[in-house]
């Protein structure tokens, strides 16, 4: 079997083992974090805190907390107490390794990254710049995350534009939909690289080089995706793309990611008028001369007190992990997982998107005829932990889960059935 490379190196006739139309998605970085290494980790619990009687399947919620970085909040919160320590340069220069380590994963510079609290923040960076005029239309997706939905409502609402909802039938791809949405009045296209109810993928190469072909702007949230399915930014080139932290990150909460191409970088408006995003800031002598220039590239765009002593190496231990264990292999191993789910959840009559329509660490499973009343207590009494929403369950693992947590939840599952 040939190993499972990235697109341009795949000739016809090669198979991606388990990864259908996978590989199709592969950036073409060669940065050795996006590494052509798709072998299979094996399980990782020991390195988080997570009970025995404890199956949880659902990291799109809220990943666990690696112990590494746990230690080094607790690292991080005694150093606090001794201020004396930080300099100028410091303080603002404190955060360069996790900048560096968010570009990274995502195949940017370090340059082109500024630190923010929430997604929500991010999209409302991004909708302060990019242009929308009268008459033209912001595409999403139908049910898309509404952090990245208010924000070009509201946008569309002030400017006389509109918001065009991308809709598809359960078996088409949002691919499709999206490109089938984007014309003339296209002003921005604001879409995750998946849906954040099923994993369904969403092709942001193809979106993205319709979306120049149109003039228009293309802004990503990659909360669902960025730290375990490939991202390069270098092959997208959105306008904005952006993370939260919290979840396939394995960071804290409230220290997320925004990449801003660098045509952004010169002039953008950021949200706030911080000091600390002026150019000659870490010169505490010199702060009231007041400067009209910013710090070089998107650190501008950093939230107020970005330097975040207690947060920033907590997250940074989480983004070391993940680049030590390669966005590949975490995806080819989870991958394995959800298909193990998916082809049991088919048998009992379940309605799954088929892998190569979704991403590898995430599915979500239909109920035809409704949920199965017993379900979620059952769930809770079991302790298997996955989204329950409406008619549909998201299951959303990670490397500390392995046969036997899927086991436990198909159990479960079938159960609530009779
Ligand atoms: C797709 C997506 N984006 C963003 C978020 C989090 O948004 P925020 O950081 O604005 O709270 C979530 C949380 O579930 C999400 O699923």
């Amino acid at each position: 079997m040939l190993p499972c490379r990235p697109h341009r190196f795949t000739t016809a006739g090669e198979t991606c083992h388990g990864l259908g139309n996978f590989a199709t998605f592969w950036p073409q970085s060669d940065d050795t974090v996006i590494s052509k290494d798709d072998a299979r980790l094996p399980l990782q619990r020991e390195l988080f805190d997570l009970p025995d009687d404890v199956a949880f399947l659902n990291c799109a919620y809220m990943s666990p907390q690696l112990r590494a970085v746990t230690r080094a909040g607790i690292e991080a919160v005694k150093q606090k107490a001794r201020p004396w320590g930080v300099s100028g340069p410091e303080w603002l220069g404190g955060v360069e390794p996790l900048r560096e380590a968010a570009a990274r994963l995502m195949g940017a510079d370090s340059d082109g990254i500024a630190l923010i609290p929430a997604a929500s923040y991010g999209i409302a960076i991004a909708a302060a710049n990019v242009p929308l005029r009268k008459g033209q239309n912001v595409v999403v997706l139908h049910e898309q995350f509404p952090s990245n939905v208010y924000a070009w409502r509201e946008l569309a609402k002030a400017r006389g534009a509109g918001v065009r909802i991308a809709r598809k039938g359960p078996n088409d791809a949002w691919t499709e939909a999206v490109l089938d949405s984007i014309d003339e009045d296209t002003g921005i296209v604001a879409v995750p690289p998946c849906h954040w109810t099923d994993g369904a993928v969403v092709d942001l190469v193809r979106i993205g080089e319709r979306v120049r072909a149109a003039g228009a702007s293309l802004v990503v949230d990659a909360s669902q995706a960025l730290g375990v399915w490939p991202i390069d930014v270098a092959v997208i080139k959105p306008d904005f793309l952006i993370s939260a932290g919290y979840k396939w990150l394995l960071g804290p909460y409230s220290l997320g990611y925004l990449y801003a191409n660098p045509k952004w970088c010169e002039s953008g408006r950021p949200l706030e008028a911080s000091w600390m995003t002026r150019a000659g800031a870490e010169n505490f002598a010199a702060l009231v001369d007041y400067v009209d220039d910013y710090r070089p590239g998107a650190r501008r765009f950093d939230m107020g007190e970005f330097s975040q002593f207690v947060l920033a190496p907590m997250a940074l231990a989480g983004l070391t992990q993940i680049l030590e264990w390669k966005v590949q292999r975490l995806q080819s191993t989870l991958r394995r997982l959800t298909d193990l789910v998916a082809e049991e959840a088919r048998a009992l009559g379940y309605a799954v998107l088929e892998s190569d329509r979704r991403v590898g660490h995430m599915l979500g499973l239909r109920f035809p005829d409704g949920m199965p009343e017993a379900l979620p207590r059952r769930l809770e009494q079991s302790r298997v932990f996955v989204s329950v929403r409406g008619d549909a369950i998201r299951v959303s693992p990670h490397v500390y889960n392995n046969e036997d947590d899927v086991a436990r939840f198909l159990s479960v599952l079938r159960d609530a059935l009779v």
